[in-house]
């Protein structure tokens, strides 16, 4: 790869200002180019250069979006000399006659992300081994369960762009951001100073082993997880054997989790019983001092993840025949049939016993889940404090998000019955659950008002309910009301 990015902080903030002020955001991108600019590829670039107005916001969108060749004039007029001056000393652009962009500049929330994402030859296949990709699906996958709170300390292993590091620097004191890639660390450098942020510590070296004997209060890792008989890019081959370097990251950041401590760790795990996907995991957080939860995202069998992985090889019958080949058979020898992809969230948190669960999330249903992850984690601790049920009838709990209600209906003897029922936190990883419809409407209106046992009380009455089935009722509502607090759909008043 030619010598860039060249981490020039000065130039940088020149860059950065220059690109804030001629307007050069997420909001922009989607009103010149759609909504689903986002989304598309590279196939996608003819259609969306079609799109653009003749403005100096439409030339930093062409040039940084797009990645397309703006004239040297145009670029002058969008950035200023001094902000064509900057790229041609980060080295982000070729600048001659024409400003030829040599990466991709995305606007990612209120950053601005530089990375390699799609090279100007837009072959998957020639990406060197130090490619340094963009905000990618996993990108989205770790910001979106990652707790926002306010933090000291906070560490992001396999950085990459930097963008977990500067996301988390917007509400961390300080952040140490690491990588065993030196292009990736000077990205993550080069992506600080783009976005003004000084309290970044770039370190090089594998995963913890930079930050021996140090703790954090927050532990970001979108892992190079793929399990993969190769070991070409640094972004997708860990080189660990199977799900070795998942398993290690998952041990190693609940070692270095300050109490009270969030670690939001995307990896992937084998399985060899289709059955039994989660086996891997549920052992990995059995003795580690935190509470956990796994979230399974993706799961393929072997053929398919071996597609998955090797689609810029699709075009190639001979070559990716061959890699689907080589893949299975690695696979085969491990004894996979199951490959699972999400995160593994950790709450380090003192108490002699701690809890896991596992709960698919679906993709598209997936929004900002930081703050249902932070509730979810506080009311499984203190679920284990109080222990007993009549502790939980004593609790006063509220709904903590819009929670969706929905009946199914059926004709019966001449009436609609209701015959199953189930809630949804309508934000977050968007759970739902099912469960008898009379405990259900009870507590999907639950307000904090009284608490859960006098609540009960009164709908059994309302309800004209007798001996034994208020004890059912109880029983119910008290089982829905656990499981919408572990999810973070209720939360304690
Ligand atoms: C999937 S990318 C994630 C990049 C970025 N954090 C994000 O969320 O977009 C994985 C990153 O891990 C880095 N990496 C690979 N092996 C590593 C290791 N042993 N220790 C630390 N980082 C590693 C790669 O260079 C790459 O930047």
């Amino acid at each position: 790869m030619d010598n860039y990015p060249i981490p020039n902080a000065e130039a940088a903030r020149t860059l950065g200002e220059a690109l804030r002020t001629v307007g050069y955001s997420e909001e922009a991108v989607s009103r010149l180019l759609g909504d689903e600019a986002y989304s598309g590829d590279r196939e996608d670039v003819p259609v969306g250069e079609r799109r653009l107005p003749r403005t100096r916001l439409a030339t930093a969108v062409r040039a940084f979006f797009l990645q397309l060749p703006v004239s040297r004039r145009d670029a002058v007029s969008a950035l200023g000399r001094r902000g064509v001056d900057a790229l041609a000393a980060t080295g982000l652009a070729e600048v001659g006659d024409d400003l030829v962009p040599r990466v991709r500049i995305l606007p990612v929330g209120d950053l601005l992300v530089a990375s390699d994402d799609y090279p100007k030859e837009t072959d998957d296949d020639k990406k060197p081994p130090d490619y340094v990709a963009a905000y990618t699906p996993t990108s989205r996958l770790c910001d979106s369960l990652t707790p926002r709170r306010r933090v000291g300390r906070a560490l992001d292993v396999g950085t990459g762009s930097g963008v977990q590091a500067m996301l988390a620097a917007q509400h961390a004191r300080h952040v140490v951001a690491t990588d065993v890639n030196a292009r990736a660390l000077a990205y993550t450098e080069l992506n600080a100073a783009l976005n003004g942020l000084t309290n970044i510590d770039c370190r090089r070296g594998s995963l913890f082993e930079p930050v021996t004997g140090e703790s954090f209060d927050l532990i970001t890792c979108n892992a190079p997880y793929v399990v993969s008989p190769e070991s070409r890019w640094a972004y997708r081959d860990g080189g660990f054997q199977a799900d070795e370097l998942s398993e290690r990251i998952v041990r190693s950041a609940a070692g270095h989790l300050a109490d009270g401590g969030f670690a939001t760790l995307v990896v992937s795990w084998i399985a060899g019983d289709v059955d039994e996907p989660d086996v891997r995991p549920l052992a990995w957080t059995e003795t580690i001092d935190c509470d956990s939860w796994i979230l399974p995202i993706w799961g393929s069998d072997p053929l398919d993840h071996a597609a998955t992985w090797n689609d810029e090889l699709a075009a190639d019958p001979e070559r990716f025949g061959d890699a689907l080949d080589t893949w299975t058979a690695y696979l085969t020898r491990l004894g996979v049939r199951w490959v699972s992809e999400g995160a593994v969230v950790l709450h380090r948190r003192t108490g002699r016993t701690h809890t896991t669960r596992v709960d698919e999330v679906e993709e598209e249903d997936l929004e900002d889940a930081g703050d249902q992850i932070q509730r979810a984690f506080e009311s499984r601790a203190r679920l284990s404090e109080l222990g007993r049920n009549t502790k939980l009838l004593e609790a006063r709990l509220s709904v903590a998000g819009p929670m969706r209600l929905e009946h199914e209906l059926e004709p019966r003897r001449g009436r609609t019955a209701v015959v199953a029922a189930s809630v949804q936190l309508a934000e977050g990883t968007n759970p739902i659950v099912e469960a008898p419809p009379r405990a259900l409407e009870i507590v999907a209106a639950l307000d904090g008002a009284a608490s859960l046992g006098d609540v009960i009380q009164k709908s059994a009455e309302r309800l004209r309910l007798a001996e034994p089935q208020t004890s059912r009722f109880r029983r119910e509502v008290l089982d829905v009301s656990r499981e919408l607090l572990e999810l973070g759909a209720l939360k304690f008043v």
